[in-house]
């Protein structure tokens, strides 16, 4: 193993895991020293934006800790979490980051040792998978990646993704859950292109041709894409070269 020391980031809930911690410091259990600790009063209230906004800032890994299943201090709180966490999985995956670099688990206020097994574990495979390459990409995918995560229309779906699990929907009815999921994927798929056509019109306007071909994506699906944008007024129709219409991005327009 290198002599990377990776720069490790905990989110920890009050309630259970910050008292694992401080039990794991009270009894001298030995862990890795490279982890940084922000509390939070539980596991659920870590938006998936603090965690791209953590990679955008050059953290290495991120761990988020919490109470176990059925211990959470607001009932829900943890079940939330592991939502929140698959998809920001999903989404690290889909941008080209390694979901490897982030981590959810449970430690009681019992559990000190067990607090030091887990950032140990984490910790050495930070380390395995090495420095990050390209920090500037790195960021710049992690930052997309943020906006992401902060539609609305995906926050809300895992938002209410376990509620809609355990009681159904508004009509009772009990909802597939690989449906479910699927739809989310799609959503974060279709996200992606979405910032992925933004991205293509960062220097000026452009060309609904020209962004399919650099992009290498269907001129259809990049026409639908920019109608949607041009809806939301995340973007807008500036002229015409001939009869072809150029469309740029709008200042702070949109989601
Ligand atoms: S209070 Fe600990 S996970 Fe919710």
């Amino acid at each position: 193993m290198s002599d990377f020391e990776p720069k490790i980031l905990g989110f920890l809930c009050n309630w259970c895991s910050y008292a694992g911690a401080d039990l794991a410091g009270v009894s001298r259990v030995q862990y890795p020293t490279n982890i940084r600790v922000i509390r939070v009063m539980c596991s659920g209230r870590v938006d998936p934006n603090f965690i791209l906004k953590a990679f955008e800032m050059g953290i290495d890994g991120v761990i988020v800790l919490g109470c176990h299943i059925g211990d959470c201090h607001y009932q829900s709180g943890n079940h939330q979490a592991e939502k929140k966490i698959e998809l920001t999985s999903q989404v690290l995956g889909e941008i080209g980051l390694q979901p490897e670099r982030l981590h959810l688990d449970w430690v009681s206020a019992a559990e000190g040792q067990r607090f030091g097994e887990i950032v140990t574990e984490f910790t050495n495979k930070i380390k395995e998978l090495g420095p990050i390459a390209n920090i500037d990409d790195y960021q710049k995918k992690a930052k997309l990646g943020g906006s992401i995560v902060d539609v609305s229309r995906l926050r809300w779906l895992v938002g209410k993704e376990h509620e809609i699990f355990e009681k159904g929907n508004v009509y009772k009815e009990q909802i597939d859950q690989d449906e479910y999921k699927d739809i989310i994927w799609q959503n974060v798929g279709a996200e992606y292109t979405k910032e992925l056509i933004c991205s293509a019109m960062a220097d000026g306007p452009r060309k609904i041709r020209d962004i399919a071909e650099e992009l290498a994506l269907p001129k259809k699906l990049v026409f639908d894409y920019v109608t949607e944008m041009e809806n939301q007024g995340r973007i807008h129709l500036v002229g015409f070269d001939g009869n072809i219409p150029s469309y740029t991005l709008s200042e702070g327009g949109g989601e």
